[in-house]
């Protein structure tokens, strides 16, 4: 965890030129490097951050399209995600129990690595690294060494203190759905400091992308109808981006209204 984040550090700290070699346009097929929420332009406010952001599972299939600078990143990195996807899917085995499923295979599960670099902010009150949102995916395994994750819980954000050696673990938006609403997707956002330079490691633990998103079956029934219409994430990611990245406005998209809300 250590190696991984300083590799991480090492990699935002090499000239941009460098860096630009690696901005791809989609992370699923690639590697992507691109700086606040990477709209540029169309944004209201600008986002303090730069982000690089390539998949990672099967590492056969993604190592060649890793950085391959700084020298350490592929050696690195590599085998970190390798456990990291393992640590989720024990975590999502036991979700998926305590939830009454036992079918769910988990080979293609993917995972996509995003590391953020935070520099240090002259004005913290007046820039966020990322405003509040909801991930898609299922669980999100964060590594972070420096203050800055906070989450929304009963009208207020509350900090989410760094602990040495620990993952931050939110649920995501596909598991909400898949579960019915039973899990509550978190929401989430970065803030930013004046002090130091913070980076994290966000590792989207995320279903097969041809896998339909729906409530399980089993979670369904007349007196517990599904809250969620059935997509997939490609569509997500559509209503996604057409709403300004506006997580709020996209789950709300894909949520059942009740009759009598109608
Ligand atoms: C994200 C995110 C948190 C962090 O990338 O979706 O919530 O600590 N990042 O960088
Ligand atoms: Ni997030």
């Amino acid at each position: 965890m250590i190696d991984a984040v300083n590799v991480g550090k090492e990699f935002f700290s090499m000239p941009a030129e460098e860096m630009e070699n690696f901005a791809a346009k989609d992370s699923r097929k690639g590697c992507k490097v691109y700086t606040g929420s990477g709209n540029y332009g169309s944004d209201d406010f600008g986002l303090w951050r730069d982000t690089l952001q390539h998949p990672c599972h099967p590492l056969e299939k993604w190592t060649n399209i890793f950085p391959d600078k700084p020298a350490g990143y592929r050696g690195t990195i590599g085998p970190y995600t390798v456990e990291v996807r393992k640590l989720g899917i024990r975590i999502l085995d036991m979700i998926y129990e305590g939830l009454g499923l036992t079918e769910e295979n988990y080979d293609y599960h993917d995972l996509l690595l995003t590391i953020h670099n935070y520099p240090a902010c002259p004005d913290p009150s007046s820039a966020l690294g990322v405003s509040g949102h909801r991930d898609a995916n299922l669980i999100t395994i964060i590594q972070q060494d420096i203050y800055g994750l906070q989450l929304f819980k009963d009208g207020q954000w509350i900090g989410v203190e760094p602990l040495p050696n620990a993952f931050g673990i939110p649920i995501s938006f596909s598991m909400e759905v898949i579960s019915n609403g039973k899990l509550r997707s978190a929401v989430h956002r970065v803030v930013t400091n004046s002090a130091c330079f913070r980076t994290s490691l966000v590792n989207f633990v995320n279903c097969p992308s041809d896998r339909l998103i729906e409530p399980v079956k089993s979670l369904v029934s007349p007196s517990n109808p599904p809250a969620f219409g059935a997509f997939h994430m490609e569509e997500y990611l559509e209503v996604l981006f057409g709403n300004n990245s506006d997580s709020e406005v996209t789950g709300e998209y894909f949520k059942i209204k009740s009759q009598a809300s109608k």
